[in-house]
C-alpha cells in the first residue's frame, strides 16, 4: 500500500492559449489517478476554481480509502464491514493512528497511555460546572477541548517532537471520553463522574455518563453496539472537518486548537449535526401522522428550502456502506434490547419510498450514515442533543490520525486556498 508517483513521463497534458502544458499524474494505491497542478500558476497564470473542493484532492494519505461509486470504505486497508464485526474501538483507533492492528502488548500499551492522562482537572472541572445546563453538547466539546491546553502548555508550541505529539494523541484520547459524559451530565445537571483508568474505554465512557441513573448497567449488547458506531464515524477521509483539523493544524496550531476546530465543523447540519436533524425529522413525520409522502414532496421542492436529512452523500453515489452496516445493527440491537420504535418503521418506509422516486434515483441519492444511527443511540438512552457529541467521539482518531500524518509529512504546508476576485477594481487615474 501507499502512494506512488507514476514515472515522470506519466503527466496529463493541458492546452492553455495555445501553450501545452505538462501536468504530472499522481497515482494512488487503488488506481485513482490526479493531476499535480502545485506550479501551474507559476507556469501558466491560472489557478483551479472548485468551489466545495468537489475535485480537489488536497492531500495524499495511507489513512481510508472509499469509493463512493463502488460503495467501499476501508481504514488502512481492513474493510469496514469487518472491522465493525470483529474489532473494537480502542484497536480501531491505534489502527488509524499508527497505521497496524495493534498486537496484544501495543492495545494494553495504548490503553495504559490513554488511562495516565483520564484525570479530569479541577479547571476543566470548573468550567464544565460553569456551563448553562441546556448548553449544546457540541458547545460544551468545543470550549473544553480548547480549555484542554491549559493542561498540557508544554504542548501549546509551533514544534512538536513524535513523543509531544503522541502525548497530545494520548490525552486527547483520554479527554475526549470524560467531555463527552460530561456533556450529558452538564445537561442534565449531574455532577461528575471521575474516570476509572483501569476500565475499559468504552465501559468508561459508559459510567462517567450513566452513572447514578436508573441506565448506569451496562449490558453486553449495548457496548457492542456502541463499539460499533463509533468504529464507523472513526474516520473518513477529508471530509468537512477532518479538513479543518488539518488546515487548522497546518498553521502549527495546537492539537486542541485543531482538534476543536473538527468539532465546531461537524456540529453543522450538512455534517455531523445530521443525526439529530434526522431525528428531529422522523419525530415531526410522526406527530405529523406518519405520512412519508409529504415530506419527500417538500425535499423534491425546489421553492422549499427543506431537505431530507440523513440522504445523500458529496461522495457515495451508490450507498454509504456504513448506512448498510447502521440498518441492521438498529433492528438487531432494538430486537435484543426489546425495543419497538415507531421512528425506524417511520425511517425505513421512508428510505423505500425516496429510493424509488425519479428525483433521488436521478440525483444518486442514498440514505448516510446519518440516517439510522440517531435510532440507535435513542435506544441507548443517548438523548437527542448528544448525537452529534457521539460522532465526535468516534471520530476523534481519525482526527488524529490524519492530524499527525500531516505533521509528519516533510512536505507539509501552510493550507492557503486561492480566489478569483470579482469586486470593485481601483479608480483608474483618469477618473
Ligand atoms: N434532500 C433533497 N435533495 C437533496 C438532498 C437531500 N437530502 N441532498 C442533495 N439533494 C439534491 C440537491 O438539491 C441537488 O439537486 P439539484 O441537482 O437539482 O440542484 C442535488 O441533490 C445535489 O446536491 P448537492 O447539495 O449539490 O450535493 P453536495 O454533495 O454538495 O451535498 C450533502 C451533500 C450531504 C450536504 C447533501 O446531500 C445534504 O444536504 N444532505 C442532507 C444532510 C445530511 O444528511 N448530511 C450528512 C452527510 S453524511 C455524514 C457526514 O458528512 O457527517
Amino acid at each position: 500500500m501507499g502512494i506512488r508517483k507514476l514515472q515522470t513521463n506519466t503527466s496529463g497534458i493541458l492546452d492553455i492559449e495555445g501553450h501545452q502544458i505538462e501536468l504530472p499524474v499522481i497515482e494512488g494505491s487503488e488506481g485513482e489517478k490526479g493531476l499535480d497542478i502545485g506550479r501551474l500558476r507559476a507556469n501558466t497564470g491560472y489557478v483551479c476554481v472548485d468551489p466545495g473542493f468537489v475535485n480537489t484532492a488536497s492531500c495524499l494519505s495511507q489513512i481510508t480509502y472509499l469509493d463512493g461509486e463502488k460503495g467501499v470504505l476501508h481504514y488502512r486497508g481492513h474493510p469496514i464491514e469487518d472491522l465493525a464485526e470483529n474489532a473494537n474501538f480502542l484497536e480501531v483507533s491505534f489502527l488509524l493512528i499508527y497505521g497496524e492492528m495493534p498486537n496484544p502488548t501495543e492495545l494494553k500499551q495504548f490503553q495504559n497511555d490513554i488511562a495516565q492522562n483520564s484525570k479530569t482537572t479541577q479547571f476543566i472541572s470548573s468550567i464544565g460546572k460553569a456551563l448553562p445546563k441546556d448548553t449544546h453538547p457540541m458547545g460544551i466539546l468545543s470550549s473544553l477541548m480548547v480549555a484542554l491546553s491549559a493542561d498540557k502548555p508544554e504542548l501549546v508550541k509551533q514544534d512538536l517532537s513524535a513523543d509531544e505529539r503522541n502525548l497530545a494523541v494520548h490525552h486527547i484520547m483520554a479527554q475526549i471520553k470524560n467531555l463527552t459524559a460530561m456533556c450529558y451530565r452538564v445537561n442534565k445537571g449531574l455532577d461528575f463522574v471521575p474516570s476509572d483508568p483501569g476500565a475499559d474505554y468504552v465501559e468508561d465512557f459508559y459510567t462517567m455518563t450513566f452513572k447514578g441513573t436508573e441506565h448506569e448497567s451496562l449490558s453486553p449488547v449495548v457496548k457492542d453496539a456502541l463499539n460499533t458506531l463509533l468504529i464507523l464515524h472513526a474516520d473518513h477521509e477529508q471530509n468537512c472537518s477532518t479538513s479543518s483539523v488539518r488546515l487548522v493544524g497546518s498553521s502549527k496550531a495546537n492539537p486542541y486548537a485543531s482538534i476543536a476546530s473538527g468539532i465546531n465543523a461537524l456540529w453543522g447540519p450538512l455534517h455531523g449535526g445530521a443525526n439529530q436533524a434526522v431525528i428531529e425529522m422522523l419525530e415531526q413525520m410522526h406527530a405529523d401522522g406518519g405520512g412519508y409522502k409529504k415530506f419527500v414532496e417538500k425535499a423534491k421542492d425546489k421553492n422549499d428550502p427543506f431537505r431530507l436529512m440523513g440522504f445523500g452523500h458529496r461522495v457515495y453515489k451508490n450507498f454509504d456502506p456504513r448506512a448498510q452496516i447502521i440498518k441492521k445493527a438498529c433492528d438487531k440491537v432494538l430486537n435484543q434490547l426489546g425495543i419497538t420504535d415507531p421512528l425506524l418503521d417511520l425511517a425505513k418506509g421512508l428510505e423505500k419510498e425516496a429510493l424509488s422516486d425519479p428525483y433521488f434515483i436521478e440525483r444518486k441519492l442514498y440514505p448516510n450514515v446519518d440516517f439510522y444511527s440517531g435510532i440507535i443511540y435513542k435506544a441507548l438512552n443517548i438523548p437527542n442533543q448528544m448525537f452529534t457529541a457521539m460522532f465526535a467521539l468516534g471520530r476523534l482518531p481519525g482526527w488524529l490520525a490524519q492530524w499527525k500524518e500531516m505533521l509528519e509529512d516533510p512536505k507539509m504546508k501552510i493550507g492557503r486556498p486561492r480566489q478569483i476576485y470579482q469586486g470593485k477594481s481601483l479608480p483608474s487615474e483618469e477618473e
